[in-house]
């Protein structure tokens, strides 16, 4: 959901109301400002970081409330630590502390001063705009079905963030690329959170659509037309559901040559899954509203290289379904032929999500020939018990690309582990009447669903995210307030940016 609160950078003077946060590396290390202050307040700020525990470390913060001889209403010191912070990620979390230290102020209005301290930490726009970003990451809330205090404005609540820094034009332009990733964060975030009768497969489709007004192509296709292409994998997952499935295709072409060979991105959208008739148990059953993660995902993406302007051409495929047990659902031994001719044999129709991206992959390599294809996927909850959420689980046909990926990991903090792949595995989902069959018993399961993955992809290179563990049910962090995590839109925006731009 958009937040409702304005950023604003100006230049380093010190506002006369409103929380001031202020940044130390320890107890004596401060920035000439904060020094002004101390002494405009007749040591006030010394006295109460000498008297407490305040280091300067990571997790060290002080808060001074109405400061003698000044008019502020609350000075903040925030501890930076004493190794120098060179990530924007990492002052992107600064940003997200600082949101955890301010609820409100009687003005609505709190100012981060941002200002060189020695040789440790010097401010570069990036930085200054990653503060910001943190910030505003940190205080994303789905309150949509809260109709006690939304809209309700609570007595202080912050209007306005200010960051008081030197350069602060540029700081702004800076700023206008964290804000893109930021939007697309928050979309993905959104589509995970809402509930599974709210956001069906149509009414996903129609949240894609509205990228078109920031310049993305999008094209869905209904049921008839995905039939039409042979897409009986996709569509047998919605077989028992009375919703229709849809798949939407969305196209960014940034880069100066439209034709350049596209990256493909493939999200698996399904927007509740019961696990059909091979039914799930009901405990924790909730959360598979979530299972649609690879799917927001991309469509957070798309959105972010399109309000930055990414020189990129990137095209993001989502299939979108609902897998429910009514008396059309698929069976448990039924054989179904995939777009690309494969046959399937569906011994469990809670391993869905392969199905729908089988048919997803094979349209968009047919389709778009692109020069690379990632596809993210809550795929299985084996993942989470080899990796926890701590990683994503990355497969790849790839070296390079699956190098590139990890790097684009650890940079955005979204982190990927990569697990393997090969033929013995590959040999536990040959079915006994059909091509393939789609699980492949207790061993390795994470592995095996990506070998059932692998066979749709041929000589593409590709790398597939299982996001099971990362993208839904997530634990509160410095960047989020948790559950819908919007994992992956920073990590392929930071691979986009870094490799193909
Ligand atoms: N959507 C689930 C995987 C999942 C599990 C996502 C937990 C998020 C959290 C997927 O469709 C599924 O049900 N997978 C099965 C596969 C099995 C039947 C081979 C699984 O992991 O149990
Ligand atoms: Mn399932
Ligand atoms: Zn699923």
């Amino acid at each position: 959901m958009e937040i409702q609160i304005a950023v604003e950078f100006h230049g380093q003077t010190i506002p006369e109301t409103g929380t001031i946060i202020l940044l130390a590396a320890s107890k004596k290390k401060w920035g000439v400002s904060l020094k002004k202050l101390d002494k405009q307040s007749g040591g006030q700020i010394g006295n109460a970081i000498g008297v407490s525990s305040f280091e300067g470390d990571k997790s060290d913060n002080i808060e001074i409330i109405s400061p003698a001889n000044l008019t502020q209403s609350r000075l903040i010191v925030v501890g930076l630590g004493n190794e120098p912070i060179e990530e924007a990620r990492e002052w992107m979390k600064v940003g997200g502390r600082i949101c955890g230290l301010v609820k409100d102020d009687p003005t609505g209005v709190v100012t981060v001063l941002v200002e060189d301290i020695g040789k440790d930490f010097v401010f570069t726009a990036n930085y200054i705009a990653a503060i910001a970003t943190g910030f505003l990451m940190k205080r994303y809330d789905f309150n949509l079905y809260k109709t006690k205090d939304k809209n309700v404005d609570k007595k202080g609540d912050i209007k306005t963030l200010a960051i008081a820094c030197r350069d602060h034009r540029k700081v702004a332009r800076s700023y206008q690329d964290f804000d893109a990733l930021r939007a697309g964060v928050f979309t993905a975030r959104d589509l995970v959170n809402e509930p599974g009768n709210i956001l069906g497969p149509v009414e996903f489709a129609l949240r894609a659509r509205e990228l078109e007004k920031l310049g993305v192509d999008v094209t869905i296709l209904d049921e008839t037309e995905m039939a039409a292409k042979g897409m009986s994998a996709l569509l047998a997952v919605g077989q028992g559901s009375e919703r229709e499935s849809r798949l939407a295709i969305m196209r960014w072409n940034g880069a100066d040559n439209s034709k350049n060979k596209p990256l493909a991105i493939v999200g698996k959208g399904v927007t509740f899954d019961s696990g059909g008739i091979s039914i799930k148990p009901s405990a924790g059953m909730e959360d598979m509203k979530g299972d649609m993660g690879g799917a927001a995902c991309v469509t957070g993406l798309l959105k972010t290289l399109a309000l930055r302007k990414a020189k990129a051409n990137v095209i993001g495929v989502i299939g979108l379904t609902e897998n429910m047990p009514d008396g059309k659902a698929q069976r448990p031994g039924d054989v179904v032929t995939s777009m690309s001719g494969q046959t399937i044999e569906v011994i469990n129709t809670d391993a869905e999500g392969r199905l729908v991206l089988a048919d997803a992959l094979t349209y968009t390599i047919n389709t778009y020939k692109p020069r690379l294809v990632i596809d993210l996927a809550t795929l299985t909850g084996a993942i989470l018990v080899a990796l926890g959420k701590e990683y994503a689980g990355l497969f790849s046909n790839n070296d390079q690309l699956a190098k590139r990926l990890l790097k684009a990991g650890e940079k955005s903090g979204e982190k990927l582990w990569r697990m393997p792949l090969g033929k013995p595995y590959d040999k536990l989902i040959d079915s006994r009447i059909a091509d393939m069959k789609n699980t492949g018993g207790r061993l390795a399961g994470s592995t095996t669903a990506a070998q059932f993955l692998q066979r749709y992809v041929g000589e593409t290179p590709w790398a597939h995210l299982d996001i099971a563990g990362t993208a839904m049910g997530s634990p509160k962090t410095e960047l989020s307030s948790g559950w819908g995590s919007g994992f992956g839109v920073q990590l392929l925006n930071e691979f986009i940016a870094q490799n193909y731009e």
